[in-house]
């Protein structure tokens, strides 16, 4: 029968070379101690010897131990340091960027250079490859992006002039002047919500006008002319529904002509064809509906806010995302059509 103990059997093959073992922490220390003075390990004479004697030599020893780690590990740390410290030298070997990019962006390689435009949500948004010519503003004068940048203006804008506004008939007007006259560049915000709307109902035609000069509503994109044409409707409406808030003598004149001809729609209108012999009424049809009454008054006032703040700017929205994927679906902007270099006319 084996009468070793477990911790025996462990400690004799230490002792047995642990002369010309150099000690690295405190239990090599006592197995070298163990093995000098011929104890064998366990027996109350071994541990009470190794307890005096290794409390300090053991403690020496690893004292010694520990610094050493200490000091490497202080190396290692500070080379660290100097690798994380290179790596901001260029913004692109840092681990911020790497998370955020994802695919190294090897500018050599227009291969890489799609993978890296493709992997990320904010660049996908743009064509990887574009042609050249189709993107000149001599062929698009830039005018779809115009009138998307004025909707961006439009809609910061108007999110700061909905914090001085109230769509009531007691308040708007009073809010308009405070806003011309009292509020911190309240002009400037004004205006300029007034002029990015003037500017974006012409820059929506221009855009439109141009499409028709270069044929590019034809074959394959006569969907995005359609999306286009709602667009241009959206717009119209967002004018006109932007009109009546400061509830000025303008706009409620303006909108009292405009919802007028909404009585002689045909089939909806208590005017138009077809309007009363299909029960339409003035207190029935499209214009009450627009109104929310039959004349301007405060219903119309908060419809209009409520159509011009969110119904139609988030339609509008919604638009404008189907439009520009038609147009990365449909091929890219259609570009003018391919020329013949010179050199090639004459190889011919
Ligand atoms: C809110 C209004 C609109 C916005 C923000 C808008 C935006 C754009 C943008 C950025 C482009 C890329 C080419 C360029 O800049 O010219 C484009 C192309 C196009 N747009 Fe619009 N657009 C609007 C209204 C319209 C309207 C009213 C139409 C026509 C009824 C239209 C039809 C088209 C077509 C067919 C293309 C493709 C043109 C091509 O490939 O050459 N868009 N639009």
């Amino acid at each position: 029968m084996d009468s070793e103990r477990p911790d025996e059997k462990e400690d004799r093959p230490k002792a047995g070379n642990g002369a010309s073992q150099k000690p690295s922490d405190a239990d090599d220390v006592k197995s070298l101690l163990r093995a000098a003075s011929g104890v064998p390990a366990g027996s109350k004479k071994a541990v009470a010897g190794e307890t005096a004697t290794t409390t300090a030599e053991g403690g020496r020893a690893s004292g010694v131990g520990l610094l050493e780690r200490t000091k490497e590990q202080g190396l290692a740390l500070k080379e660290r340091a100097r690798a994380e410290a290179e790596t901001y030298k260029d913004p692109q070997q840092t681990q911020l960027w790497k998370s955020i990019f994802r695919v190294s962006h090897d500018r050599s390689d227009p291969r890489n250079r799609s993978l890296a435009i493709l992997s990320n949500v904010f660049l996908h948004l743009h064509p990887a490859k574009i042609n050249r010519d189709a993107v000149r503003y001599g062929f698009t004068w830039g005018m779809g992006g115009i009138t998307f940048y004025l909707f961006i203006v439009l809609t910061f804008t108007g999110v700061l002039l909905m914090f001085y506004y109230h769509p009531t008939k007691v308040q708007a007007f009073r809010d308009i002047l405070y806003l011309e006259h009292d509020v911190p560049f309240g002009k400037l915000l004004r205006n300029m919500h007034r002029w990015a709307a003037h500017l974006m109902v012409i820059t929506t035609w221009l855009h439109m006008f141009r499409v028709v000069l270069t044929g590019s509503y034809k074959r394959p994109r006569e969907f995005n002319w359609c999306v286009g044409v709602v667009l241009l409707v959206l717009t119209l409406l967002l004018s006109f529904t932007g009109y009546l808030l400061p509830d000025d003598q303008l706009g409620f004149w303006a909108v009292t002509v405009g919802t007028n001809m909404a009585r002689a729609t045909p089939m909806f209108g208590s005017e138009g064809p077809f309007g009363p012999q299909l029960g339409m009424t003035p207190y029935n049809d499209v214009r009450f509906g627009l109104l929310g009454g039959s004349i301007v008054d405060a219903n119309a006032l908060l419809r209009s806010y409520i159509w011009h703040c969110i119904g139609i700017p988030l339609v509008a929205s919604i638009f404008m995302a189907v439009h520009f994927w038609r147009i990365r679906k449909d091929g890219g902007i259609s570009g003018p059509a391919p020329v013949m270099l010179e050199a090639e006319m004459k190889k011919k």
